[in-house]
């Protein structure tokens, strides 16, 4: 007798895709990403492989990165601003054709899961010899990335196979987030009652990522919605870098067309779109809550189906939904992570019932090193 048997699922450990195995290998990295590189007692962030001094004299943080590496860069962006640093995410392929100002007072940071990305590498090309500091954020150690920069902080992910990103950018993220606040005890020193708030919250990530994954509703809502052909997503601050990678996620995978944009951005154009038949992803990350209430009624009042992604703690974003995607409490630069795991599920369970190539989605590469 003979067992059937495909070398291709060999590495899925149980798992129908490595995008679901990545998924729920999120807790895991996450705690391989945060280990030993905080120290709640002296309010500390410790990246070991940054020597002192690294930051200093820095005024400005170019970010630079493509696709799911550039959302997890604009969520830098909005985390640098909220702390008075001057940041700008930029995408890489944009960033290395024409670069702007830079000097020894400009920390450019390229954020690669990869590491091989042409654009991003090329974006490093672009100001090199300017003086201006630079910074590798990658999951792959020895990546051409590592070699172009100065510096490099590893997100220790673990090796990612699914075209598409999911445990990467959660990673990406909790290793900018350590940055930002070393990055902000270098230039201004951080006020010590946010920072513990914010030691308390990433210690629990990774539960309150197991939380997620053991008690999603996501099944109920791609089981509403998988039909529709359009889908929005929205949100403010960090909510609109994981709206614009709810609406990536889903488009790659499910082949439909989806959108993410600033939920600020809706009155100007998109709700020209907005009918009965697009459902309608509203992110709730604790900043600007009531706003984005605002923006939620007026595409209930079109009739859309909408979804709101939150902790419930704002009795308006739950009020007006059709579903809630329940994230537990957090802080609120940690509250984007755990939202866009519950968008990873919908997109993964949507693009499952549609039965796609959910690990090789037509026409993608999982590292793109053309330009
Ligand atoms: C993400 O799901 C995509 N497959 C893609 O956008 C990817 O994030 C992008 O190509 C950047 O890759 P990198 O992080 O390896 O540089």
């Amino acid at each position: 007798e003979t067992v059937d048997w495909d070398p291709d699922d060999a590495g899925k450990g149980g798992y129908d895709h490595y995008m679901l195995k990545e998924i729920y290998e999120q807790p895991t990295a996450l705690r391989q990403t945060i280990r030993g590189r905080t120290d709640p007692l002296k309010q500390r962030v410790d990246l070991e492989e940054l020597p002192p001094g690294t930051f200093s004299g820095i005024e400005s943080v170019h970010l630079v990165a493509m696709g799911t590496s550039y959302h997890a860069a604009m969520y830098a962006q909005s985390l640098l601003t909220d702390r008075g640093i001057n940041a700008q995410a930029y995408l890489s392929g944009e960033y290395g054709s024409n670069p702007p100002p830079v000097d020894d007072r400009t920390l450019v940071v390229a954020v690669s899961q990869s590491g091989e990305t042409a654009d991003t590498l090329s974006a490093i090309r672009a100001i090199q010899g300017t003086g201006a500091r630079t910074l590798a954020l990658t999951n792959v150690v020895g990546s051409t990335v590592t070699r172009e920069c100065e510096n490099t902080v590893y997100i220790r992910a673990g090796p990612e196979i699914g075209v598409a990103a999911t445990k990467s950018f959660s990673s990406q993220v909790a290793t900018l987030i350590l940055l930002c606040e070393r990055l902000s005890h270098a230039t201004n020193g951080a006020t010590p009652r946010s920072t513990s708030d914010l030691f308390d919250s990433l210690a629990v990530l990774p539960d309150d990522v197991q939380q997620i994954l053991d008690e999603s509703e996501a099944q109920a809502v791609a089981s509403a919605y998988h039909d529709c052909e359009s889908y929005f997503f929205l949100g403010r601050g960090v909510g609109h870098a994981v709206a614009l990678e709810g609406a990536l996620k889903f488009k790659e995978i499910t082949y439909d067309h989806a959108e993410g944009f600033s939920a600020a951005e809706l009155k100007h154009g998109p709700l020209a779109l907005v009918t009965e038949d697009t459902p309608v992803f509203a992110v709730f990350t604790g900043r600007d809550d009531t706003k984005t209430v605002h923006n939620v009624k007026e595409v209930r009042a079109r009739n859309a189906p909408v979804v709101a992604v939150t902790d419930g703690n704002h009795t308006g974003a739950t009020e007006y939904a059709d579903h809630v995607l329940s994230i537990p409490d957090t802080h609120r630069d940690v509250a984007g992570i755990l939202a866009n795991v519950q968008l990873q599920l919908v997109s993964y369970l949507a693009a499952d019932m549609l039965s796609r190539s959910i690990d090789k989605p037509r026409n993608l590469a999982k590292s793109v090193t053309v330009e």
